[in-house]
């Protein structure tokens, strides 16, 4: 497994944004889209291409595409804010869903939905979520994608713990991490300190 910090000052600068307590909904948002969205040119950066023959106005040539289908799977509920920014670098993503949520006390994953593309199998699957806490819902999500027969996953978060990078290496070895941050550890509360706090009610305003 590989955990690659995507650092560019430009990330940096708005995950600044984002981490401040003062950023309102609609900026912390926007911040997260956008970050997602340079994240994505970092992450295809060696995405197979296939030769096409495609004719410009000019005259036939021979030129490339992605050779693979790729699939953005978002964790319910914080990973949402991160599909548009990445859709908008690879309009032809098509989009599943996982649902799950973490049970306050146990701090363990509860799946309450799954809907996948029938050509999921065969994508390269970018799993997005922004935080990377324990690692429980990142790990049971990619649990549930193996099972359903997915080869080519990677992980792609915002801010990361040394404790979920651990149970992600000892569960899913085979799965590449992206992240445009590793923090310091968690709380006694499961929150990754320094952290944004809790990222859905952030970004959808609750509470
Ligand atoms: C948050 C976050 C991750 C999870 C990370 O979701 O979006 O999915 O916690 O924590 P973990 O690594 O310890 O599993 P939450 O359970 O708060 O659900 P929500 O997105 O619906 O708010
Ligand atoms: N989930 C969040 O939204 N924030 C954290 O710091 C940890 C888990």
């Amino acid at each position: 497994m590989s955990v690659t910090i995507l650092d560019h000052p430009l990330i940096k600068h708005k995950l600044t944004n984002i981490r401040k307590e003062e950023t309102k909904t609609k900026d912390f948002y926007q911040n997260v889209e956008e970050i997602a969205g340079l994240m994505a040119y970092e992450i295809t950066r060696n995405f197979p291409l296939k030769e096409v023959e495609i004719t410009t106005p000019i005259c036939k040539s021979k030129q490339f595409e992605l050779a693979h289908d790729v699939v953005i799977v978002p964790i319910l509920r914080a990973g949402l804010g991160m599909v548009e920014g990445i859709r908008k670098m690879i309009p032809t993503a098509k989009v599943g869903f996982i649902g799950l949520y973490r049970d306050e006390k146990t701090l363990e994953p509860c799946e309450y939905y799954a809907k996948f593309p029938d050509t999921i199998v065969n994508s390269i699957v970018l799993v997005v979520d922004p935080m990377l806490a324990t690692g429980g819902s990142a790990s049971a999500a990619i649990t549930i994608l193996k099972k359903r027969g997915c080869k080519d996953i990677r992980f792609v978060g915002l801010v990361g713990a040394p404790e979920g990078v651990k149970v992600m290496q000892k569960n899913h070895p085979d799965v590449n991490l992206f992240l445009a941050a590793l923090d310091e550890k968690l709380n006694d509360k499961g929150y990754i300190v320094p952290g944004l706090g809790d990222c859905g009610d952030r970004l959808f305003g609750t509470k």
